[in-house]
């Protein structure tokens, strides 16, 4: 036996001898409580915070005003501070910027205002150093009409003619030639655009120029795989998949050759070129989608078993009813999915006019529908929707990021939520979105307008917010950025990043990674969520979401004992972390939150 082996047997029998010594005083000690739960082993993704970079809108550093990809690399550093541990990136590929890079020329390139594949190795490899996964933004619903593709299959050429979702003229019974359908577009007017070159109408979703990929062609199915390769290979921890609802149409087959009108919806308050007009029984949620998604998911699982790689996430981006949404997880046959669907309640089913029972209500539905054994996520905020503290109260950003960290699954961060930022002031003239440049006007374009959500990133007081060394940015920069930045909050003692700081790190705490979660509203405004484990400290998080200053009773709560402090407060609460409260009776100002530390119970 080498000398080496009896070394470690030894040091291997002296470690089981002191175990069992002091495990039996430990016993001794502390009398028969419960002995500590295993805590199963989470994989990368189960519990992380995931962070949305907008990159035109994070870091500029080349001084033309828009953000790149050597902007992101230079602030990776952030993540680390912030507690973050994956970034998604929205799409970062070369695009005309119609739709701001979901309308894809080359999906195999990254886009030339953002930098060079090069740049984006660069990203990858240096995040993977600090451990920060990276996501890349996934478009499979359509390309830009300048891409190959498409002029490819306006030319039918071999193999391409198919690829997108092409269709004749329909003639009336008054001879007259129509479009094959009274479809409309999520950005307004018809769905159908008419090519010279071809003579035949092709399908948008989405505007003129993101033509709709035909997913009834098996060369897409297979392309969408070849992109998703590429990807990986090059790096990429995983993808959002981007607008999946709308990835198939009603089939003519199954309706007698010809595209089905949809129903009017009977709204008298839209014309018919707008959407919302008509319902969406034909072009959204088709039961052929989730097929696409579990052949992806396959595609993925197999890659990272060939390849012995860690986890590759596919989250998907569904704005569906609630049924339909959980079917991205998986069927009843087996078949799974999309590691997570987003999570869109928190946008989508509660605001600021939300009380206490609707918040437990809209967070229960989700945990209660979801699939037994599958992984939450929670969303508050995204490139497409007003900010999260302007859809709900200045006020509310430390509790609403409270239950985001607190909230069983994975925490999804939209770019500035971690310092609190707000809605940008975008005037018409400075208006570039093509939601609201298609459908809006000066009166009403900012209904439709999702430029608020994308003004750049405030890093700082000094020109363009630290964003750029150019005065002029593509979105102006909101003019909040004095007061609301991140160095700012770096140096005041408390603010919104450090009470961010502290929610992430909260995470890893056994109740919070491992726990039970019981939500309750303990009044009409305000809530209670408590995260506990046996043998662990109990955390509850208590916030008060309505307008006026609420008292509640504590002592109801059965989880909780004494002696209760203070981890974490809303930043105007005059309690500070480290203060004792009491097992009875609180008061909450309006949108004050408190996360209390328990003993175990
Ligand atoms: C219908 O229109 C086409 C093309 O405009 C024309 O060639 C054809 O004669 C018309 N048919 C009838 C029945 O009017
Ligand atoms: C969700 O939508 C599907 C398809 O449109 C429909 O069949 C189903 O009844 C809806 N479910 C709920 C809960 O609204
Ligand atoms: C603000 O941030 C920019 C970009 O990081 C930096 O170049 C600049 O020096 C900062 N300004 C101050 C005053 O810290
Ligand atoms: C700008 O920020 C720096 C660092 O946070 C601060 O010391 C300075 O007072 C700020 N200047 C103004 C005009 O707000």
């Amino acid at each position: 036996m080498p000398s080496w082996t009896r070394v470690s047997w030894i040091v291997v029998a002296v470690a089981v001898v002191v175990g069992v010594v002091v495990g039996t005083v430990t016993w001794a000690i502390i009398g028969r409580g419960p002995s500590p739960p295993e805590l199963r082993n989470l994989d990368w993704w189960e519990n992380t915070v995931i962070y949305q970079i907008y990159p035109r809108s994070f870091k500029d550093t080349n001084g033309d005003g828009i953000g790149d990809l050597r902007g992101i690399t230079s602030e990776l550093e952030h993540f680390v501070d912030a507690g973050v541990g994956a970034i998604w990136m929205s799409p970062i590929f070369s695009s005309p910027m119609i739709d701001f890079g979901y309308d894809i020329s080359d999906f195999y390139d990254i886009h030339y205002e953002y930098g060079t594949m090069a740049d984006f190795e660069e990203l990858v490899s240096r995040a993977h150093e600090l451990g920060i996964k990276v996501l890349l933004d996934y478009v499979p619903n359509h390309a830009s009409t300048e891409s190959d593709y498409f002029k490819r299959s306006v030319a039918r050429e071999p193999g391409y003619e198919n690829y997108f979702v092409w269709a004749d003229p329909v003639i009336d019974s008054q001879n007259n030639s129509r479009v094959p359908s009274n479809w409309i577009s999520q950005f307004g007017g018809s769905v159908w655009e008419w090519n010279e070159i071809r003579q035949q109408y092709y399908l948008h979703q989405f505007a003129v120029e993101q033509a709709d990929f035909n997913f009834r062609e098996p060369a897409v199915r297979q392309e969408m795989l070849n992109i998703m390769r590429f990807w990986i290979e090059k790096g990429a921890d995983g993808f959002r998949l981007d607008a999946i609802p709308h990835l198939f149409e009603a089939n003519p087959n199954d309706h007698g050759g010809v595209y089905p009108d949809e129903p009017l919806t009977g709204n008298m308050f839209l014309t018919s070129d707008q959407p919302g007009y008509t319902t969406q029984e034909h072009v959204r949620d088709l039961i052929e989608l989730y097929d696409v998604v579990y052949e992806w998911r396959d595609f993925v699982d197999r890659w990272q078993e060939d390849n012995q790689a860690e986890t590759k996430v596919l989250l998907a981006e569904a704005y569906a009813n609630i049924t339909m949404t959980m079917l991205y997880y998986g069927n009843e046959r087996g078949r799974i999915g999309a590691h997570f669907p987003f999570n869109f309640d928190f946008i989508t089913s509660l605001s600021a006019k939300s009380n206490a029972r609707d918040f437990v209500y809209v967070i229960n539905r989700w945990l209660t529908y979801m699939p037994r054994g599958q992984v939450a996520n929670w969303v508050f905020g995204n490139h497409d929707n007003n900010r999260m503290p302007s859809r709900f109260r200045t006020n509310m950003v430390d509790g609403l990021n409270g239950l985001n960290m607190m909230l069983p699954g994975v925490a999804i961060t939209y770019q500035g939520e971690e310092i609190g930022m707000r809605d940008g002031y975008v005037s018409w003239e400075d208006t570039v979105d093509v939601s609201a440049c298609n459908q809006g006007n000066p009166d009403n374009y900012l209904e439709y307008s999702r430029d608020p959500a994308r003004t750049p990133y405030h890093w700082n007081n000094s020109t363009s917010a630290g964003f750029s060394t150019s005065q002029s940015t593509w979105l102006p920069v909101a003019e909040d950025y004095r007061e609301i930045n991140l160095q700012a909050q770096k140096e005041a003692e408390r603010s919104h990043f450090k009470v961010y700081q502290s929610l992430t790190r909260l995470r890893k705490e056994p109740a919070v990674s491992h726990g039970d979660h019981h939500i309750q509203a303990l009044s009409k405004n305000t809530l209670v969520l408590v995260r506990h484990i046996i043998t662990y400290d109990t955390f509850a998080l208590v916030f008060n979401v309505g307008t006026e200053t609420d008292t509640v009773d504590l002592s109801t709560i059965t989880l909780l004992a004494e002696p209760m402090t203070v981890y974490a407060s809303s930043i105007f609460s005059r309690r500070v972390p480290g203060d004792t409260v009491p097992l009875g009776e609180v008061t909450l100002q309006p949108g004050e939150a408190l996360v209390l530390q328990a003993p175990p119970t």
